[in-house]
């Protein structure tokens, strides 16, 4: 290596990165990081020590959009203590909302749009050289924005995303109009990416798309989410696969074979089902019926039948009467799913949910069709909690437990968090676990072995 490019110079200006939403905006975050270095910028997690903030934004809900713009306001003081500071607003809400943005927020000198972020370091620059203030949210849709396989969250994890856009018509959801037509990368590049951070340390990777089961690669017919899954197994030193999130209508055999085939692929599978009432599932058009739903869980258990199913749903969506909300409850019971994430529906402007119908379920209600829709999840979590105790399985450390930093957290492959306490216990290590106790939260046991 050149000595030269490990002697590191002083950073002409930090900045701190402020992140909402999904682990795309993670991953997109950390690709603008990754350029801000190229710049000579270094990082900083406080405001007080930045020159330069960035938002990385979300539009699926209203209360993301609301949260930001109050968020932005309280960064007025901080852009007036020194002189040269640098506001900079990206993702789904700087594409749906810049010029409002720039309205209502004078201060903040740069915004960029889902596919105008890889600009985002270079103008923040300029504005420091006196230009700007900077707006641009029309680039072309492009899947290949190359990333600085250094900076990510933990050493031995990535996500790396495998297409971006969505194609799917659902009613109620922003994402299409943010982010665009559904567009993949080739295989090849991805595969070199992952080879790239296996090499960097990584064991673990999660692919990402926002129904990353379309995969495509860019050669429709040909290639699928299973030529992806069968290429990666075949990179030596990647232990742990994983994809997210899956759209019920999206499978094909090839990507089911593949998935069977699969010596890394984790046993977690997120494939919200939004709502167990077929009425529902119309209004919102997810293009499948319950019934549907569980041939295809069905399907997944044939393949895989020691897989966890992870899911989304959104309550009191219009027109949603208590009897939708019991079928939901009887289908999140029924199916049995590892994990659940409940959302209040909230009406985004410009989509055909919010166009046509009134949101007519009150904040009361829906507040309680949330909760009744988590205890049901907690309910059967913890039965299959407790069902586990006494099994060993092989878990992934991940970090110190949040509860008691004599112990360690990970994940096991079905993705839920099991705690332990080791001596040889390091991030990243896998060990075999037995399972003593459980929560719904929550599995503890003792290290057998390490692997
Ligand atoms: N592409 C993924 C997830 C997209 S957004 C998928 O199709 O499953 C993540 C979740 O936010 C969705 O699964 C849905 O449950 C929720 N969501 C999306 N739009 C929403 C809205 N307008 N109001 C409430 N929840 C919403
Ligand atoms: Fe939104 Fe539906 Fe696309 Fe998911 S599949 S991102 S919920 S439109
Ligand atoms: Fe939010 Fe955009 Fe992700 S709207 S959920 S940050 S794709």
């Amino acid at each position: 290596m050149d000595p030269a490019a490990t002697i590191e110079s002083t950073p002409t200006a930090r900045v701190k990165m402020e992140v909402f939403g999904c682990q795309m905006n993670v991953v997109d975050a950390e690709l603008v990081l990754g350029r801000f270095k190229g710049l000579n910028y270094g990082e900083t997690d406080r405001y007080e020590d930045a020159d330069v903030v960035v938002f990385n934004t979300c539009s699926v809900r209203g209360h993301a959009e609301d949260k930001v713009f109050s968020r932005l306001g309280a960064l007025r003081p901080w852009k007036k203590e020194r002189p040269g500071r640098v506001v900079a607003v990206m993702g789904c809400m700087a594409q749906r909302e810049a010029t409002d943005i720039r309205r209502r927020m004078p201060h903040v000198d740069v915004v960029a749009g889902t596919r105008d972020f890889p600009k985002l370091a270079g103008l923040v620059d300029r504005v420091r050289g006196g230009e700007g203030p900077f707006l641009v949210i029309d680039g072309e849709e492009r899947p290949d924005i190359e990333r600085s396989p250094t900076s990510r969250p933990r050493p031995f994890q990535a996500y790396v995303t495998i297409m971006r856009g969505c194609n799917r018509p659902c009613t109620y959801c922003i994402v299409p109009t943010v982010r665009g037509r559904e567009i993949s990368r080739p295989v090849d590049e991805i595969v070199d990416e992952v080879k790239g951070l296996v090499d960097d340390g990584v064991i673990e990777v999660c692919l990402l798309g926002q129904t990353v089961n379309a995969y495509d690669g860019q050669d429709r017919g040909r290639t699928t989410l299973g030529t992806l899954l069968r290429a990666l197994d075949r990179v030596d030193g990647l232990r742990r696969l994983r994809f997210v999130t899956s759209h019920p209508s999206e499978f094909n055999d090839d990507t089911w074979a593949a998935m069977a085939e699969s010596s890394k692929l984790d046993r977690f599978l997120h494939m919200p089902i939004q709502s167990g009432s077929d009425r529902m599932l119309k209004a919102m058009r997810r293009g499948y019926t319950v019934d549907k739903y569980r041939r295809i869980v069905d399907r997944v258990r044939e393949v895989l039948p020691d897989m966890g199913i992870g899911c989304d749903w959104i309550v009191g969506f219009p027109g949603e009467t208590e009897e939708d909300h019991e079928a939901s409850l009887r289908i999140c019971e029924e199916i049995g799913f590892s994990q659940s994430f409940v959302f209040k529906y909230s009406p985004r402007p410009g989509t055909k949910a919010a166009e046509e119908h009134a949101d007519d379920v009150p904040t009361d209600v829906k507040k309680r069709r949330n909760r009744e829709l988590l205890a049901v999840q907690e309910r059967v979590s913890l039965a299959a909690h407790r069902a586990t105790v006494g099994e060993t399985m092989q878990v992934l450390f991940e970090a110190k437990s949040r509860l008691d930093d004599s112990k360690w957290s990970g994940r096991n492959p079905q993705h839920r968090i099991v705690v332990a306490a080791d001596e040889r216990i390091r991030p990243g290590t896998i060990a075999d676990v037995r399972i003593e106790d459980a929560t719904a939260l929550t599995l503890f046991g003792d290290v057998v072995a390490l692997r």
